[in-house]
């Protein structure tokens, strides 16, 4: 069964983003990532569903209309709490460091599409049971309308094959000191 998610679901959201998905979110506290989907919820314009399996949250994908502004509101409502978080995870994990620094020094690419699936994650215990293609079709049914979205991937990521499967292309490719990433593209229509 897929659902629109509610507040009453962030905690296991927060949770199997946690224990599932490789990214500089994932680095911080969970009471952050949980803040993180609290606020992204009562946001218009953003999409989180969820795969439930026994009632129990199984995996959950999200996506925005805007990335560049998937921050801005955390940033401004909890600055010393951003920062201070910021600055504790960067410290422990240099090689995210080494990212911004490779961000701010390199030209990076913007995508005219700010339209993206930010997040999509199963919980390793019912993977590869079919959810993370459900999650992704009733996502893109959503979507439907607007005709095209987008999502970045690190390359060394074993979802890049559930998406090549799953009919993205190749929008550019992103190489730093630290990491490849692909930012991908789909049509809907
Ligand atoms: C990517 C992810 C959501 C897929 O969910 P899932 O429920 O395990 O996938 P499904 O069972 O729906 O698989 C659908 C198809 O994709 C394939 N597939 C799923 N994960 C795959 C992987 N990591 N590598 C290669 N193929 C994969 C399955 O074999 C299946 O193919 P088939 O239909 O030909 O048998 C899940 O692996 C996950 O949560 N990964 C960790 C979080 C993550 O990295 N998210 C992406 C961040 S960009």
């Amino acid at each position: 069964m897929i659902l629109k998610l509610e507040e009453k679901h962030i905690v296991e959201v927060a949770k199997i983003h946690k224990e599932n998905l490789p990214s500089f979110l994932t680095k911080f506290p969970l009471s952050f990532i949980e803040k993180f989907y609290h606020l992204q919820i009562s946001r218009k314009n953003q999409l989180l569903l969820g795969v439930f399996e026994n009632e129990q949250l199984a995996g959950f994908v999200f996506g925005t209309d805007d990335v560049e502004k998937l921050y801005e509101d955390l940033i401004q409502e909890n600055k010393f709490y951003f920062y201070f978080n910021t600055f504790k995870t960067l410290l422990f994990n240099p090689k995210y460091l080494l990212l911004f620094l490779g961000k701010f020094l390199a030209k990076t690419y913007v995508s005219p599409c700010k339209r993206q699936l930010v997040y999509i994650a199963v919980d390793s215990k019912t993977a590869k049971k079919g959810f993370g293609i459900s999650l992704l079709k009733a996502f893109e049914k959503e979507w439907e309308q607007f005709g095209y979205y987008e999502l970045e991937v690190e390359s060394k990521n074993s979802a890049f094959n559930f998406y090549k499967k799953n009919g993205f292309f190749l929008v550019h490719e992103a190489n730093n000191w630290v990491e490849k990433k692909y930012l991908l593209g789909k049509n809907l229509k």
